[in-house]
């Protein structure tokens, strides 16, 4: 049993459930997810098959209760799944953490038992996929500057707007969308919204053509005239950006446990060439310029796995997570762009070509900087809350 004792005071072990967990993840990817992972990554093909086997493994519900055909597992065993899913393929990972952490979670916190009946019970099952739709072509870190608007017609609300960058855009069968009731209010008019694929009006749009995450799957959507029954808001009247925010809080720390697989994946790879690539009558990990580069990655990435497990522990003990899990992602990010840049330059020529996954990696890291909130806006909830 491995025990993490970290800086709060606060203790936690890993149980063998939990190894197990970490363990099972790290056999799905390397056996499920690396075949074909450079040519999904050069195609900007959503791994829908491995998507599906994830949903079978129990890895698209985690944390949901069972009765809701979730895992009913902890943030701690999420943190270890995400880790080894990361470390092959970032682009599946981002499925799989919108769907645990912003729409399974947040359903299953705030929704009513109709929803949780109707819409979790599939989602958690991975039958479903579920996006979250907060991000407008004028609102990204902005987020209360929502032109998306629900207006109030009694039994439904009319939706009218576009959303951008919506990680499982056209795949995902449910969508969450944060749009504005009463713009007067402010982000107190806002209203969080559950939407079907295939409701009137609702328009699946262009595919980005990303840097990194490129078998991922984001679009932007366009809502005309959608009716959304009053039955499919989540929460009171006006609780929309409460609900994101208060989901972001947990996706950040998918997110930071993301980047920290990108940085791990990256390392793993370094470690092996290090020890069979020879330059100038040896090893080149016999050479001390490589030695420190692994040496530094070793610990930044050892870091940003404690900054993880601590938000994920935290956040089961239900205590306020909301600073663990920006600087969880905040770190975690830095670490995954440093140590994939470092990875490439021990790899030298060969970590410029595709065949060694490092240049992939690199590529990958840099959104983990940028959804979910970028790392100027966990600055903010950080300081936000050391200043309170
Ligand atoms: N947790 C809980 N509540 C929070 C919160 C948090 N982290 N941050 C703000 N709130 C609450 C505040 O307490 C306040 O409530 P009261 O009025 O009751 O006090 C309310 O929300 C409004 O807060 P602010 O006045 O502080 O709002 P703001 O306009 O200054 O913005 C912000 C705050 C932190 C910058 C916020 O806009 C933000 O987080 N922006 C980033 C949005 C983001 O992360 N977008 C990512 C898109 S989703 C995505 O990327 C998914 C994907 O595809 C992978």
């Amino acid at each position: 049993m491995a025990v993490h004792e970290i800086t709060t005071g606060l203790n936690f072990q890993l149980t063998e459930e939990h190894l197990a967990v970490k363990e099972a993840a790290r056999e799905f990817a390397r056996t499920e997810l690396l075949p074909g992972v450079i040519e999904r990554d050069e195609h900007q093909t959503f791994p829908a098959a491995q998507i599906k086997r994830m949903g079978e493994l129990g890895f698209l519900g985690m944390m949901v209760d069972s009765k809701y055909n979730g895992g009913g597992m902890d943030t701690i065993s999420y943190v270890l799944a995400m880790e080894e899913i990361s470390k092959i393929d970032a682009s599946a990972s981002v499925c799989m953490s919108v769907n645990n952490s912003l729409v399974c979670w947040g359903l299953e916190t705030f929704g009513t038992e109709e929803q949780k009946q109707k819409y979790l019970s599939r989602l958690a099952s991975g039958e479903v996929i579920g996006a979250f739709c907060l991000s407008e072509p004028e609102a990204g870190s902005d987020a209360t500057s929502q032109r998306t608007t629900a207006l109030d017609m009694g039994d439904y609300y009319l939706l009218n707007g576009t959303k951008n960058w919506i990680t499982n855009g056209n795949s995902a069968t449910f969508y969450i969308v944060i749009a504005q009731t009463y713009p007067e209010k402010g982000h107190r008019g806002i209203n969080a919204l559950i939407v079907e694929k295939g409701m009137p009006g609702f328009v699946v749009g262009k595919k980005e053509n990303k840097m990194g995450i490129r078998a991922s799957d984001t679009h932007s959507l366009m809502f005309t005239d959608v009716k959304v029954p009053k039955a499919n808001r989540i929460g009171e009247d006006g609780f929309g950006f409460k609900f994101a925010m208060s989901v972001l809080n947990g996706g950040r720390i998918g997110i930071a446990a993301q980047a920290l697989g990108i940085a791990s994946g990256a390392y793993e790879l370094s470690l092996q060439y290090a020890k069979e690539r020879k330059a100038f009558g040896k090893t080149i990990a016999e050479h001390q310029a490589i030695q420190f580069k692994l040496a530094d990655m070793a610990t930044q990435i050892e870091a940003a796995r404690l900054l993880c497990l601590q938000a994920a522990h935290l956040k089961d003990q239900h205590l306020d997570f909301a600073k663990a899990s920006a600087m969880a992602k905040l770190f975690a990010s830095q670490v995954a762009m440093d140590v994939t840049v470092e990875a490439v330059q021990i790899h030298g020529g060969y970590g410029y070509v595709k065949e060694y996954h490092v240049e992939r990696l690199m590529r990958d890291a840099k959104i983990t900087q940028i959804y979910e909130g970028t790392s100027e806006i966990q600055k903010i909830v950080i300081s936000r809350e050391i200043l309170k």
